[in-house]
């Protein structure tokens, strides 16, 4: 089974060698992929010094910051195209611990979609301050109910997708910007009909650098699920109508 860990990067210049260091120890069998948005900070230079000394690690340059879910479709066709069967999401700031990437590995053998999670029991988040907390919490109820999801964690970013899971997805309709790309993903997952499972994992808010969390980011994943939500019933409501005699 060949996995890679497809990590986006926008200006991660101080924690990306920490994580790669963890990630290498963790699980050496995993090849990664930085896929860094042309990074003011230097962020791609530093990637490819240490491709350079490995050949395990390989770098994706990006013209600009075009967002985490431009990053990850670009990073999952590099990968398809090189026929890698697990593909692996994790932040660069160290917030998904390297260590913790084995039980993901070993839950998508009986999955479609493995979802590191924060919110399911055993699962857990250091050091982020109360509105973060809420805020997720809530982005993963709303969505949950509109999109009629059972899965806890919705917006989590440290997944396993095996690759027939990213195969029966049309990548060139994914449209999300920000972070409602995980959102997205998890409802094309689960309408196709396909496996998701969650495992457990401590997210620790990073040391160096800052979040790219915006106003903009919260407010496309809120009117897209919203969106999604009403087209989904509309759909159900109208499939009744047309049912009638
Ligand atoms: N290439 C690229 N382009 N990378 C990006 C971009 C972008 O436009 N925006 C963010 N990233 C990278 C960051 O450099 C980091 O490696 C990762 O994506 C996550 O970004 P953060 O800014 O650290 O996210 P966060 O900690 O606020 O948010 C966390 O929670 C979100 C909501 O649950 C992350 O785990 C997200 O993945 C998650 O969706
Ligand atoms: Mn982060």
């Amino acid at each position: 089974m060949r996995v890679v860990t497809i990590i986006p990067t926008y200006n991660e210049r101080q924690s990306l060698p920490l994580t790669l260091d963890r990630l290498r120890a963790a699980v050496p069998d995993s090849d990664v992929l930085v896929v860094d948005d042309n990074s003011p900070d230097g962020t791609g230079a530093v990637a490819d010094r240490i491709a350079a000394k490995d050949p395990a690690v390989h770098v994706l340059h990006r013209h600009g910051k075009d967002g985490l879910g431009a990053a990850y479709i670009a990073g999952f066709r590099w990968a398809l195209e090189r026929g890698y069967d697990v593909l692996v999401e994790m932040d660069a700031d160290g917030s998904h611990q390297p260590e913790q990437l084995p039980a993901l590995i070993d839950a998508v053998a009986r999955a479609h979609l493995v979802i590191g999670s924060r919110w399911v029991p055993g699962g857990s988040v250091v050091n982020w301050p109360l509105h973060r907390k809420l805020l997720s919490r809530a982005g993963s109820l709303y969505s949950r109910t509109m999109l009629g999801l059972t899965v806890r964690d919705i917006t989590a970013g440290y997944r396993a997708f095996r690759r027939e899971t990213l195969e029966s997805i049309d990548l060139a309709t994914v449209d999300s910007v920000g972070y409602g790309f995980q959102v997205d993903m998890t409802f094309r997952v689960a309408k196709c009909g396909l496996r998701i499972v969650e495992v457990p994992i401590t997210f620790v808010e990073r040391e160096y650098g800052d979040s790219k969390m915006s106003g903009n980011i919260v407010f496309e994943a809120i009117a897209n699920v919203t969106r999604w939500g009403i087209a989904a019933r509309w759909s159900v409501l109208a499939g009744h109508l047309s049912g009638r005699p």
